[in-house]
């Protein structure tokens, strides 16, 4: 059985301290950077804080720091991580202030989404439907790949710009807007692309670093969705 060495930003809230801790794991063949971690909370240290749900890269909630770049612990091989750098280097998110170790207060990505107003608003003239409201497939498909996100923040966490400015909408939810602006169902194409121009920390403020599309675990290709924001917007 394979043995690797983590070295883990830990951070103590009752004492404000903040230290780095190493860990050395045996795994199987097959086992995650989050199944490592789940053995050193589980075996051998009960204090170890991180999150972590479906194991499965759904849920969105096991994203971290590994070797710098922010990425799902869940979908991450150890020896991918390894060949990164040994010990492999595990954080918190970036951008977002660490509640305790590998645990960050999500509030502000979240409230992005809000402020981008990330939901349809149908036509109110027209009848609803008997069903659901319909997407011609062709549209679907254009846009499809910003409806996967998973809101796991890894992008927002390694975002140059949501780095230096809190008011910057960030990759996640400008990506969310674009799918609304796309798509023919929703009645408020020309305001939300005004209200994104305009808005501090709008499409304008990203600076095509490409981190968000490095770190996306589902493809979502956020700064190519807001490139196309602002090619709609002109
Ligand atoms: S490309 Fe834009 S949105 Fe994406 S990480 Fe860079 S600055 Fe942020
Ligand atoms: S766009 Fe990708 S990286 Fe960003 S929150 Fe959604 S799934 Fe995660
Ligand atoms: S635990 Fe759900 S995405 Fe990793």
């Amino acid at each position: 059985m394979p043995t690797q060495r983590f070295l883990i930003d830990r951070y103590d809230p009752a004492d404000d301290r903040a230290y780095e801790q190493e860990f050395s794991v045996d795994y199987e063949p097959g086992q995650t950077v989050l199944d490592c971690l789940n053995i050193i909370r589980w075996e051998q240290d009960g204090t170890f804080s991180l999150r972590m749900s479906c194991r499965h890269a759904i849920c969105g909630s096991c994203a971290v720091k590994i070797n710098g770049r922010s990425g799902l612990a869940c979908q991450t091989q150890v020896p991918a991580a390894a060949g990164r750098g040994d010990p492999i280097r595990i954080g918190p998110q970036g951008n977002q202030p660490v509640i305790k170790d590998l645990v960050v207060d999500s509030h502000k990505f979240m409230e992005q989404f809000e402020r981008a107003e990330t939901w349809l608003q149908p036509h109110e003239e027209q009848e609803p439907p008997a069903r659901e409201y319909r997407q011609d497939k062709d549209e679907f498909d254009h846009w499809q790949h910003a409806s996967t996100c998973i809101h796991c923040g890894a992008c927002y966490s390694d975002c140059t710009v949501a780095a230096v400015d809190p008011k910057f909408l960030g990759p996640a939810a400008l990506a969310k807007a674009y799918r609304f602006v796309m798509d023919s169902r929703d009645s408020r194409k020309q305001e939300r692309l005004e209200a994104l121009s305009r808005m501090h920390g709008g499409i304008w403020d990203c600076t095509r670093c490409f981190m968000c599309v490095e770190a996306c675990p589902k493809d979502v290709l956020p700064m190519d969705a807001i490139m196309e924001l602002r090619t709609e917007a002109i």
